[in-house]
Order: C-alpha cells, then structure tokens, then sequence
C-alpha cells in the first residue's frame, strides 16, 4: 500500500488506459492521475436496447470491432503520440469474461510492443478513483481525504467501501443479490419504461405528483450488506394488481397508467436510496470518514446525490455523471495511483470476472533489490 513514505508520484506520468468490462467500448489519456487529456466512449447501448439487458455476446464482438478506433481517438491529442504514454492500463474485472478479453489483450499487446509497464485495474476501483479526476472546465480542487467511506453503486455492484489510504481497501458490505442499478434496470423493465432504467426511472419518479405508494425496505440490521430483490418484487406485484385492473392487461403499467408508474417509480426510488443513505452515512460515522465518495453508474441519481448530502455528516464527493458511467479515464486515475505504489502486472495479467476488492499488495518497491516484471517476455 503507498503510505506516503515513497517517492512522490510522477506529476506528469501519463497512461493510456482501456475499459471493456461490460458494453462501453473506452480508451482514456490521462495525466498525473487527475487530468483528463481525452476521454473516449463509444456506448453499445443501441445494440442491446432491444434486449432490455446486455448480451455478452454482442458486447465482445462490438469490443473488438471498435477497440482500435477508440485508441486512436483518444490518442489523437497528444502532440508526441506514443512518445508521451508511460504505461498502459486497462480494467481486468470484475465484468463479462469475453468482452474483458479485448481490452486486457489490446493493453497486452500495446505495453509489450512499446515497451511499457502494464497496470491492471479493478473496475470498482476504477469508479472511486473518478472521483479524483478534474471534470473539464473545471478548476482542480484538493482530492478526497482520508479515510473515507466510498459507495459504488452500478448495475453490477453495490459495495460499502472504507478506504484507509490508496489501495487500502476494506469491504464494509455490499449486496446480497440484485445490484443497485440491476434493480432500477429490472424494475424499469417491469413498468414498461425503457433502457436503461436507471435514467428511465428518476424521470418518471419526478412526474410523480401523489405521495401514496410505500415500497418496503429491506434493512438487513447489523450488517452494511443490501438487498434489493424484494424491492423489485414488491413493484412486480403491484404492476400486475393494477394491469389487471384494465380491459387491456397486455399493456405495460407505462402506457396503461402514467400517473399510478410515475407514483411507483418514485416509491421505489425513495426504497432504494433510503437504504443507500443511511448505511453510507452510518459507515461514515462509525469509521471516522473525513468524506463520503459516491461512485458508479448508479451515482448519476439526483435524488440520490440529494439525500447523501442532505445527510451526510461529512463532505460527499462524485464525479459529473459523464464520469459515474463506464469510461476509461476513472482506469486511467486508478491505475497512476496503483504505479505510484509500486505496482504493476506482468505478462500473466488475464481477465478476473469475479475479481474482488481486496488491499493492494506491493510484489516489489521502486528502488527494492526485487526487480519490477520485465516490460518484455
Ligand atoms: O457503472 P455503470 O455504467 O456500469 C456498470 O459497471 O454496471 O452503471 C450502469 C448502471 C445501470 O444499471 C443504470 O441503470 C444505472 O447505472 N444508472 C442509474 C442512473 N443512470 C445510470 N441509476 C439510477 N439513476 C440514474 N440516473
Ligand atoms: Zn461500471
């Protein structure tokens, strides 16, 4: 773990990284660890749109087609080209086996044939560390102070995290079984309002006009960990007494009741960052956290944002929504914490889809008599 006892970290050091965990195709130039020289994502969102969910297939096959163009758009600015990349990064999970392929091979093959360092990144980690990245047009402000609780939220992952330091991560909680976004995704799907839900659904919470639908909460006491399955449910359940209520019951609840899904979609949004809330904030209060990071896909929820920090007993941080989504940058910042470290991977690196969020442990130190992995096999 960097303890602040070691070198100081190359101000300048610039990494090219990849992301291809799920269904955004991204390539990010980043410099020192914080600003974003470019940012590229190229969205499959249209393809799998139809399908209500991701289709493993289809996402490796559209990695591996635009993997190359995304690389060379996010390259484009730089005035020295590959002269100025110092290492290559990329996510090596947790995500779909098959579309993490392409971009740990893609990082594989560019470090050995450039002769750099290889980084592997964590995609959770990844979406903490947006929250050190300098959103563009902004000034820089100080980075998140340790410790600090970290709440990733996507549609993958719900995870309590406490960071003591860079790389020293402690798993408070996390979800029992649907993700957080699974559920807005699911739960959208059930109401008949698109993909993805998550964006679907605090738009139609906003319509909502009455305050007459509780969704229950699943609290699990004593324990950080969530559950959001039951939640769904619940809201499957009333869709289905309320369609068949209606002469036309094939119908989504959307198109037959606008008003009664508006009520459900924000009764199930107050369920789930109702519990988000308070477990960050009692995790926060409990560790001594000097700030509260909100991270992922998820983190993009207004309402969401609103009622962390209408709690929180400490400052909250999270990146603009560009940056709460999948994108390479978040890797890029990730991955410049990991080198400063001392860490980086060797040719062995392969995709992890079940990795999980466990302390850096350091094979070697700049400057140890153990020799670094060579940059070449
Ligand atoms: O981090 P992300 O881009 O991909 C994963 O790593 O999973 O997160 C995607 C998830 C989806 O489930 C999507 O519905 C959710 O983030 N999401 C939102 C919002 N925007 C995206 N959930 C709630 N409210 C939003 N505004
Ligand atoms: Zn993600």
């Amino acid at each position: 773990m960097y303890n602040g006892a070691m070198d100081e970290p190359p101000a300048n050091w610039t990494i090219l990284a990849l992301e291809t965990s799920c269904d955004e195709t991204a390539a990010a130039v980043i410099r020192g660890g914080r600003e974003i020289v470019s940012s590229v994502v190229a969205s499959q969102m249209h393809l799998h749109e139809r399908y209500g969910g991701v289709v493993p297939e289809l996402a490796s096959r559209e990695h591996i087609t635009s993997i190359a163009p995304v690389i060379n758009d996010a390259l484009a600015p730089l005035a020295r080209g590959w002269d100025e990349i110092d290492a290559i990064a990329c996510t090596y999970g947790p995500g779909l086996a098959s579309a993490l392929l392409t971009g740990v091979n893609a990082a594989k093959g560019l470090a050995w044939a450039r002769g750099k360092p290889l980084v592997g990144v964590n995609h959770l980690e990844g979406h903490i560390y947006a929250t050190w990245l300098i959103p563009e047009g902004t000034q820089p402000d100080l980075p998140p102070p340790f410790p600090l609780v970290a709440l990733v939220v996507s549609g993958g992952h719900t995870a309590l995290v406490l960071l003591r330091d860079h790389g020293d991560y402690q798993l408070l909680g996390q979800t029992r079984d649907d993700a957080a976004g699974e559920a807005f995704d699911k739960a959208a799907r059930i109401m008949g309002l698109g993909y993805p839900g998550g964006p679907q659904v605090q738009q139609w919470a906003a319509r909502a006009t009455a305050n007459d639908l509780r969704v229950p909460r699943a609290w699990l006491s004593d324990s950080y960990d969530f559950s959001f399955s039951g939640v769904k449910t619940h809201v499957l359940q009333e869709v289905e007494r309320r369609r068949a209520m209606h002469v036309e019951p094939a119908k989504s609840l959307a198109e037959l009741d606008p008003q009664a899904t508006a009520s459900l979609a924000a009764a199930f949004q107050n369920s789930i960052i109702d519990v988000l809330t308070q477990k960050t904030v009692a995790a926060a209060e409990a560790y001594d956290a000097r700030c509260i990071v909100l991270a992922g896909g998820v983190a993009a929820n207004g309402p969401l944002r609103e009622l962390l920090i209408r709690r929180a007993p400490v400052p909250v941080r999270y990146p603009p929504i560009t940056l709460c989504t999948d994108n390479a940058a978040m890797i890029g910042a990730a991955a410049f914490y990991r080198y400063v470290e001392g860490l980086q991977h060797d040719w062995s690196l392969s995709v992890v889809p079940n990795l999980r969020l466990v302390p850096h442990t350091r094979p070697y130190r700049r400057g140890d008599e153990r020799q670094p992995p060579a940059n070449r096999p």
